[in-house]
């Protein structure tokens, strides 16, 4: 049994996201009243965004996790595509030398702004902003829109060198999961890498479970459609297309944290097989 103390420490990280994540509702609902038009989908990434420019920084600062996101994203290069890159608070780990062009998928332009100043002043001077999820039926449109494909067919030889998703993928549809990771692979050059440090479902004490599948009732409302069950860990150790994978928990877990990281990469073949 955990001691009480840790256990206590660790619920304290989605409850002070609450707490932040009802403050800026408040906000928001004042503020942006004439913006969003009673349009409910336009208030609520008004309020994500509200919220994200505030703690997206905290986030991205947490002790625990920098060394780890700083390791992976040194590992990006070449033509790199990133999923909900939020205000580019990651973007100072990547190496823009190691870099070609840098595409970030922010399906909300409340943080576009931001996220592209953040990525100039990292020294990612190619950098293009799409408005889009990581999902294919989101994705797909928007590389048409940038020009990157032609008629949703992707070029057998992919595109990208590199995929990055940083905390994001746990906001990106659930039921589409499967085939969006099925994408990524297509979309990736031989011998690409997908990246990723991501939170996932807590399922190695009682306690915690029924804590996480009680909380994701309301979590998607409350953080922009993230969902603390996601199962891209499972998913991809089950994926065997992948020529190598690296896939773990961050060392710091313990095995009660209702907020599981985990962290890695999967290369793809340097041998083509895709029709
Ligand atoms: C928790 S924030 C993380 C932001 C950034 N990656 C970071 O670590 O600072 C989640 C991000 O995913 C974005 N997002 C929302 N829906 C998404 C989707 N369907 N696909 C990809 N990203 C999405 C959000 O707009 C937000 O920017």
């Amino acid at each position: 049994m955990a001691p009480i103390k840790a256990r206590l420490v660790s619920y304290m990280e989605p409850a002070w996201l609450i707490s932040q994540s009802i403050k800026f509702f408040l906000i928001a609902l004042i503020f942006d009243f004439f913006k969003y038009k009673l349009d409910l989908e336009e208030f609520r990434k008004l309020w994500f965004s509200r919220l994200w420019a505030k703690i997206g920084p905290m986030m991205a600062a947490v002790p625990y996790q920098e060394p780890y996101i700083s390791a992976l994203l040194g590992r990006a290069r070449g033509t790199v595509l990133e999923f909900g890159p939020g205000t580019g608070d990651q973007a100072r780990h990547y190496r823009p030398e190691q870099i070609t062009h840098l595409y970030g998928a922010e399906p909300n332009e409340n943080l576009h702004t931001k996220l592209q100043k953040n990525c100039a002043a990292a020294g990612l001077e190619q950098y293009t902003v799409l408005t889009c999820g990581a999902q294919p039926t989101s994705l797909l449109p928007a590389l048409v829109r940038q020009g990157l494909i032609k008629d949703e067919r992707i070029p057998n030889d992919g595109l990208f060198d590199t995929i990055v998703t940083v905390k994001s993928l746990c906001s990106a549809p659930p039921e589409e999961l499967k085939a969006t990771i099925n994408l990524v692979h297509r979309l990736l050059k031989p011998g690409g890498e997908l990246i990723f440090f991501e939170h996932v479902h807590s399922h190695d004490d009682l306690l915690t479970s029924v804590l996480v599948w009680f909380t994701d009732f309301f979590w998607p409302y409350l953080m922009g459609n993230c969902r603390l069950s996601g199962k891209l860990d499972e998913y991809l150790e089950g994926d065997q297309s992948w020529a190598e994978k690296s896939i773990s928990n961050i060392r710091e877990y313990k095995g009660f944290e209702p907020i599981r990281y985990v962290k890695g990469y999967c290369r793809a073949s340097s041998v083509r097989g895709w029709a």
